[in-house]
């Protein structure tokens, strides 16, 4: 059964954070499941550049703006389904935002022009090739649902996933009559959000099923504190709405294997996370004995928590920890992190950028994974923690919650505990944990225990993927 997964970023060729993750990995996940996923992306430069053989299967001569192809090829184990449309997508700087970090202008219309190919490939533009289900990512290609809902092929069921809720894609009402949708589309039941018009919104209101990363997160987004005005649209569709947790890739993160690491190893040889340690002191310039090592791996947003970290850091090295940061973002965040690292020379280190190898070795070589976000949907580096054995520190929130068991006593004298959990997310409030943190490392056969219980936790997705394929067949009518 063909699924046709519509992604703005897939890792290995596209990257800005956990949702390239999870469009990379499902196909692979799914196929296990009888369904094959191809992913329709945006032709960026860095799409078009790892495409080697190609075959064009559709052209149009006025894709919003400017004439386009499609191209089907299969790169690095995914089958692909690639936009080549210069005038959308084909320029330097990120594939959100512009040199000086400000949205691209024309973003509804990069994105529109991604959701709506998503339907036509439905209607059967391509001979042969007709998927059943869009399973659309984010505001991005929520649209898919909007253009299926007015004018697209009456049998296609669309999914859309929801992995971070605070991007919606909100426009004025002057785009409407670019977006080739019907005038009853711009109305409370479509894409009319406020006036305006709003992907995420229209996306929701018109996909057959709508699931987001984690059960937790499920349920908090249809609370004022967390759906970010979308709150009584998704209590509306409350049984439509799935929360589904993300998995990841075990082959690509499997630190018996990994060669971005200075040592591998397994759940019956930690010690040898030793060497790995070593190698990231030495990275962030810390010095090489002193207590445990906090990771940070993240954006620098307000979303990560980052400002509670800065908050903490005196009170963090005060206890003997130490600190390695690896992120960018929000400049007043850098400058926090910068200072810190300024301030405690051998005991906070920060480096400032987006490095995917580097991110490994953080897993193979921290003690502690931290991850104190105000929300998080679902989190991936809390599970690549659990995986290498770097202890994660997370708050109770979203799908922090629901893959972390906090080291309680009860937990920890049951041997079922995997890191530490904190909430409120404040200052305060982490600092206990850090402090609860350090005390737990200090019982090596407690700590060794955690880890171990950690790196046999099933965080593949395996699990989810059939919750994925069920959902699929039920859409589908097949029981
Ligand atoms: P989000 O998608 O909200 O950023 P996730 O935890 O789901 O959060 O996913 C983040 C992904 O991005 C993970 O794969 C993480 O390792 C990666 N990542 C975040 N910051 C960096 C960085 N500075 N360098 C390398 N990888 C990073
Ligand atoms: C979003 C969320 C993150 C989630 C990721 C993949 O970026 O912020 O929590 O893990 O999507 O679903």
């Amino acid at each position: 059964m063909d699924v046709l997964s519509v992604t703005s970023e897939i890792y290995p060729l596209v990257k800005t954070g956990g949702l390239a993750d999870v469009a990379g990995a499902l196909p692979g996940a799914l196929a296990a499941h009888d369904f094959a996923m191809r992913s329709l992306v945006p032709g960026y430069p860095q799409v078009m550049a790892a495409l080697k053989k190609g075959r064009v299967v559709a052209g149009f001569d006025d894709l919003f703006g400017g004439p386009a192809q499609l191209i089907a090829a299969r790169v690095q184990g995914l089958d692909l389904i690639v936009i080549d449309a210069p005038h959308l997508y084909d320029r330097a700087g990120g594939i959100y935002v512009d040199d000086t970090a400000k949205d691209w202008a024309d973003n509804w219309a990069r994105y529109a022009a991604l959701s709506w190919v998503a339907a036509e490939l439905a209607k059967g533009l391509v001979d042969g090739y007709r998927p059943r289900i869009i399973h659309a990512h984010d505001w991005q290609a929520a649209m898919a649902a909007a253009y299926v809902a007015f004018g697209g092929d009456t049998e296609t069921r669309v999914v859309v996933t929801i992995h971070n809720i605070a991007f919606q894609g909100q426009y004025k009402a002057d785009i409407f009559p670019m977006l080739r949708l019907p005038p009853a589309a711009f109305h409370m039941t479509g894409v009319e959000y406020y006036g305006g018009v709003g992907f995420l919104k229209g996306g929701l209101r018109c996909a057959h099923a709508i699931t987001t990363v984690s059960p937790t997160y499920a349920l908090e987004i249809q609370t004022p504190q967390f759906g970010m005005g979308l709150e009584g649209l998704l209590v509306e569709r409350a049984s439509d709405l799935h929360g589904i947790l993300n998995g990841i890739d075990a082959e690509e993160w499997n630190p018996q294997t990994d060669t971005a690491l200075a040592a591998n190893y397994g759940a019956a040889n930690t010690g040898k996370r030793g060497l790995n340690k070593l190698a990231l002191a030495e990275r962030f310039g810390l010095e090489i004995n002193g207590g445990p090592l906090f990771g940070l791996v993240s954006r620098l947003t307000w979303q990560k928590g980052i400002d509670i970290v800065a908050a903490n850091v005196d009170w963090l090295v005060s206890l003997g920890g130490r600190l390695a940061v690896l992120g960018s973002g929000d400049p007043m965040l850098e400058a926090a992190m910068a200072e810190a690292a300024g301030r405690y020379p051998g005991r906070v280190g920060f480096i400032r950028a987006y490095d995917e190898k580097l991110s490994h070795l953080m897993q193979g070589g921290s003690d502690v994974m931290l991850v104190p976000s105000r929300f998080e949907p679902c989190g991936l580096t809390q599970l690549y923690g659990l995986r290498y054995g770097a202890v994660p520190l997370v708050s109770r929130v979203g799908g922090l919650a629901d893959t972390v068991i906090d080291a309680n006593e009860a937990a920890v004298d049951a041997g079922v505990a995997t890191g530490i959990q904190f909430i409120p997310v404040d200052g305060p409030a982490l600092g206990e944990a850090i402090r609860r943190t350090i005390t737990l490392y200090d019982r090596p056969d407690v700590w060794a225990r955690m880890q171990r219980k950690g790196m046999k936790t099933d965080v593949s997705w395996e699990k989810s993927a059939g919750r994925y394929a069920a959902l699929y067949n039920t859409l589908l009518g097949i029981e």
